[in-house]
């Protein structure tokens, strides 16, 4: 089941006077999202993301297109969305004197809950976030990472189904990026909420989405799992060799091979498909009397998959 159908999406900015600027921040982007998934929406800066995030989550209207969430289109139906999803924005910031255990509070009550209810729900999301220690801390003495929790916390106040994350990890340091990543997943595997984040990082995108929407200056320029970006772009896999003797000119002109380079005493071959060329490379080179000492197979990196489309 779909959780969002977001068909030929566009969205332009208008702005400035008396001279008017027009950005074209989506230029017909279409994306669904199975109930239960993860997915990452990667793209570089000024690319249409958190304009896509906006208006899946009912904060920004399309101009063109029809989007459906849970079911409900975003626009017609947005109040009785809203209920059910929620948002983490990239720099979140709350009022500075509150402590953690108050904002989470005052965010559930925005929500409707009170008493008995309210505290049950702050406790466990305190607790889901691991913020026990820091309950009653004032939000200005907190760290970047902490805050990014509370964040968290807060925007799981009404029990979503749906969580939009809008870099979560921007400006963390990376031991910091890892713990939250380790609660996106956990949220997802244990409380089975559906979630769609924007991030700039492969790395990122690579370990935590199912799937992942590339995005450029408005348009999606590829989806899959990042296996399936790496084959759809076509950057080969490399068969690195340990080889005696350690140069084999012959190799550049292999069927299969696009282009071989020598790296700290290995031989790189990068070729179309692993699988179908490693046989034969291995039987050429044996029948030439090179002794193989050593042999890895990589994919290329999601980062490779990215320079390629950004071009
Ligand atoms: N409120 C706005 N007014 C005018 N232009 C905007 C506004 N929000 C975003 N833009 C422009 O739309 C484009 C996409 O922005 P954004 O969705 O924030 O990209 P991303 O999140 O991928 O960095 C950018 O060129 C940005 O400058
Ligand atoms: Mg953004």
């Amino acid at each position: 089941m779909l959780a969002i159908d977001a068909q030929d999406v566009e969205k332009t900015f208008r702005s400035g006077w008396p001279r008017r600027r027009e950005t074209a921040a989506l230029r017909g982007v279409s994306l669904t999202v199975e109930r239960g998934a993860i997915v990452g929406v990667l793209g570089p800066n000024g690319a249409g993301k958190t304009t896509l995030l906006s208006i899946l989550a009912t904060l920004l209207t399309p101009d063109r297109g029809r989007v459906t969430v849970l079911g409900h289109d975003v626009v017609r139906e947005a109040s009785a969305l809203r209920r059910r999803l929620n948002m983490v924005s990239g720099r979140p910031s709350f009022l500075w004197s509150l402590r953690v255990g108050e904002i989470v509070a005052f965010y559930g009550r925005l929500y409707g809950l009170s008493g008995r209810t309210l505290r049950q729900r702050v406790d466990s999301l305190i607790e889901l976030c691991e913020l026990v220690p820091y309950r009653r801390v004032p939000y200005s003495d907190l760290s970047t990472g902490l805050k990014q929790r509370v964040a968290l916390a807060k925007a799981l106040v009404n029990e979503p189904e749906l969580l939009f994350l809008d870099e979560p990890t921007l400006g963390l340091d990376p031991d910091v990026a890892v713990r939250v990543r380790a609660h996106v997943a956990r949220l997802r595997r244990e409380q089975g909420i559906t979630i769609v984040l924007t991030t700039h990082y492969m790395r990122e995108a690579d370990e935590l989405c199912d799937e992942i929407a590339f995005i450029k200056a408005g348009r999606i320029l590829a989806r899959g799992t990042s296996g399936e970006l790496k084959r759809q772009i076509r950057l080969g896999e490399v068969i690195a060799l340990k080889l005696d003797p350690p140069r084999v000119p012959w190799l550049a002109e292999s069927a299969g091979v696009l282009r071989c380079a020598e790296v700290d005493g290995w031989v790189e071959c990068t070729v179309d498909e692993a699988e179908k060329r490693l046989p034969e490379l291995l039987r050429t080179l044996h029948a030439e009397g090179v002794v193989i000492r050593n042999l890895q197979v990589r994919e290329p990196e999601l980062e490779e998959v990215f320079v390629e489309l950004a071009k």
